[in-house]
């Protein structure tokens, strides 16, 4: 158990992680910070703290609309962002408005973890999320363990629960990773998805296989496309508290996530997906798997989009 998680944003997101954190008892104490008007975090924080006696939850739970209530966390999850949406004149932000307004919350974010809890370890939900992640690591330059984004661990989920369906067995049964970036140029390791330690083509055609690997790859927009406002909120709060899970009880579980690497896959100063151990610590190593000569093509066509993201957030800083 952890003494303090900190939600930076309270949005869909992170209303269902303070519900989880509390149902799961992964803190003695969990803080919300939303700048929303009037008091989005302390309302919902209230909510949450209300209902606790009725699952006999003794987590604290707090929330404002200011950084302060984060104050010594252990663990930071960081949410906050703005959407797609059309603004009240009508029109539309660019990818590269939105981007900016993005890493202009990043700022402020990044400033009230140095100044509240910089000895957190951090775990960035927001998207764009390889943009966001490195944000922060300019802005906080914290230790490589220490810093990581949350998109593996969802698009993995994305991809064992479509095989299990298609091989029509238990997502128990399925293991699977998807590395690289979060975006597009995502990387379903066929190689490395079993059925019950089973290679997956035993249960499932190689059409359909790349049928579901492009899914996968479009598996955000297909939910925002249903619905109509907004993004998914449940999985990708369930991504994070699979690794805060292992963070919280030291579990050494290898989960696929977006970090530092330092010569690692050939890459070096970039935050790539890749499956790491995580435990107490963090980050606790890097795994380096074996990839098929066609997978390591498409790793480094990742890898190229993530540059070319960080080059555009270097240009803008
Ligand atoms: N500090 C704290 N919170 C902020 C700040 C800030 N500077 N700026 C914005 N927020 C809050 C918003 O007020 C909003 O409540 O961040 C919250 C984001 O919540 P939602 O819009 O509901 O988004 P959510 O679905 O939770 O997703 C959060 O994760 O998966 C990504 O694309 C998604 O970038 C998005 C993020």
């Amino acid at each position: 158990m952890l003494n303090k998680i900190g939600l930076i944003g309270g949005g869909n997101i992170g209303g269902v992680l303070m519900q989880e954190v509390v149902k799961r008892q992964l803190a003695r104490e969990v803080a919300m910070v939303d700048i929303k008007e009037p008091d989005l975090a302390k309302g919902k924080a209230l909510d949450i703290a209300e209902g606790s006696s009725t699952i006999g939850a003794d987590v604290r739970c707090i929330g404002g609309k200011e950084y302060d209530v984060i104050e010594g966390s252990d663990l930071v999850i960081n949410t906050a962002g703005v959407p797609r949406t059309t603004r009240p004149d009508g029109t539309i932000p660019t990818r590269e408005e939105l981007l900016a307004t993005n890493l202009k919350i990043t700022d402020a974010v990044s400033e009230g973890i140095q100044k509240y809890c910089p000895k957190a370890t951090i775990v960035s939900v927001a998207n764009p999320l390889d943009a966001i992640v490195y944000k922060l690591y300019l802005n906080l330059k914290p230790a490589k363990n220490k810093l990581m984004g949350m998109a593996g661990a969802l698009d993995s989920a994305r991809y064992r629960h479509f095989v299990a369906f298609e091989a029509n067995v238990s997502v128990e049964n399925v293991t699977a990773m998807v590395l690289g970036g979060h975006g597009d140029s995502m990387l379903p390791i066929r190689s490395a998805c079993r059925v019950a330690g089973m290679p997956v083509d035993d249960f499932v055609s190689a059409e359909r296989l790349a049928e579901i690997e492009t899914r996968t790859r479009k598996a955000g927009g297909e939910v925002v496309k249903l619905l109509g406002s907004g993004s998914a909120f449940v999985s990708p709060a369930w991504g994070v508290l699979d690794m805060v899970e292992a963070i919280a009880y030291d579990k050494r579980k290898i989960v696929p996530t977006c970090v530092l690497l330092t010569g690692e896959y050939g890459v070096d100063g970039l935050f790539i997906g890749v499956p790491v151990i995580l435990g107490k610590n963090g980050v606790e190593q890097v795994v380096e798997m074996e990839l098929t000569a066609e997978e390591k093509e498409a790793f480094k066509n990742s890898v190229a989009a993530v540059q070319k993201t960080v080059d555009e957030v270097d240009s803008m800083s």
